[in-house]
């Protein structure tokens, strides 16, 4: 019997929003499976680190920009990829921002902020990359949502509203694009202590409330998100498709 493999040696992957945070580990986890990286942010030297580790651990890595907010921006990352690792095979959607404001606080700029993050930079991410993984008939697509893609939270409105459609449109994607060979995902993780949300982790009262709503009793890290991105990317999950997986500790077991 074939028992299937987690490995991801031989791959091409394309880690977007990898600068910082969640990103930074996730793409160190793609290397540590095997895969040679792109890593895309919106600045270039904030990769620099991150791409110095990935090939001191044996792996190719380019480090390119990317606004996700722009399509031409997509583009030119797609081609560079393309040109310097060779056809990508997964894509890993984790570029995102949040601005934490009651529903009546919310503007029109921080409205657009967060949706054209995102929800429409991750799209364009997908479509961009997907036409080429459909064109191979195989890929991966991974996409970073949250807890508030799943279930509610006060001062969320543009962060869940943008989440929830990541939950949406991955189904839809799955459901489009997994005859042809490219399964599309999400991973939603709960409260992980990263540079986007380092006033609320020194708030004691959003922390005992945050941690009042996990069974498992403590924070996400990184690096607890590796193992979920690491199956959704490896042909051990080729029968899986259209989920969004909860790495929450239990939060949405309730
Ligand atoms: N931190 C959490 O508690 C938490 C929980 C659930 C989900 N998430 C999601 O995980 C992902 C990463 O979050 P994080 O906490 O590590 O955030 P972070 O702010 O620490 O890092 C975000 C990364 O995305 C990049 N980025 C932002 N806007 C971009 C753009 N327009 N184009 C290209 N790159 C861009 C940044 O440069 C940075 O490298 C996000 O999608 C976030 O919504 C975070």
């Amino acid at each position: 019997m074939n028992f299937p493999s987690f490995s991801l040696a031989g791959k091409n992957a394309v880690l977007v929003g990898a600068g910082r945070g969640i990103g930074y580990t996730l793409a160190l986890g793609l290397a540590q499976a095997g895969a040679d990286v792109v890593v895309a942010s919106r600045t270039i030297t904030e990769l620099e680190d991150l791409a110095g580790r990935i090939r001191h651990m044996g792996r190719r890595c380019l480090p390119h920009p990317v606004d996700v907010q722009k399509l031409n921006s997509i583009e030119a990352l797609q081609k560079a990829a393309e040109t310097e690792l060779g056809p990508v095979d997964i894509l890993v959607n984790n570029a995102g921002g949040n601005v934490n404001q009651s529903a009546l606080e919310v503007t029109e700029e921080s409205w657009d902020l967060i949706l054209n993050t995102n929800l429409k930079g991750l799209f364009f991410c997908s479509q961009t990359f997907g036409r080429q993984m459909l064109n191979r008939g195989r890929g991966k697509i991974i996409n970073i949502s949250s807890t508030f893609g799943l279930v509610g939270f006060k001062n969320r409105a543009s962060y869940a509203s943008s989440k929830g459609g990541v939950t949406q449109l991955t189904k839809v994607l799955a459901i489009e694009w997994s005859k042809s060979g490219v399964c599309v995902n999400a991973i939603a993780p709960t409260a992980v202590h990263t540079p986007m949300n380092e006033k609320l982790f020194s708030d004691p009262e959003w922390r005992k409330d945050v941690l009042s709503r996990i069974p498992i009793g403590r924070f996400c890290e990184p690096v607890d998100l590796v193992g979920p991105m690491v199956f959704l990317a490896s042909s051990a999950s080729d029968m899986v498709t259209g989920i969004t997986l909860p790495v929450d500790g239990g939060w949405t077991a309730w």
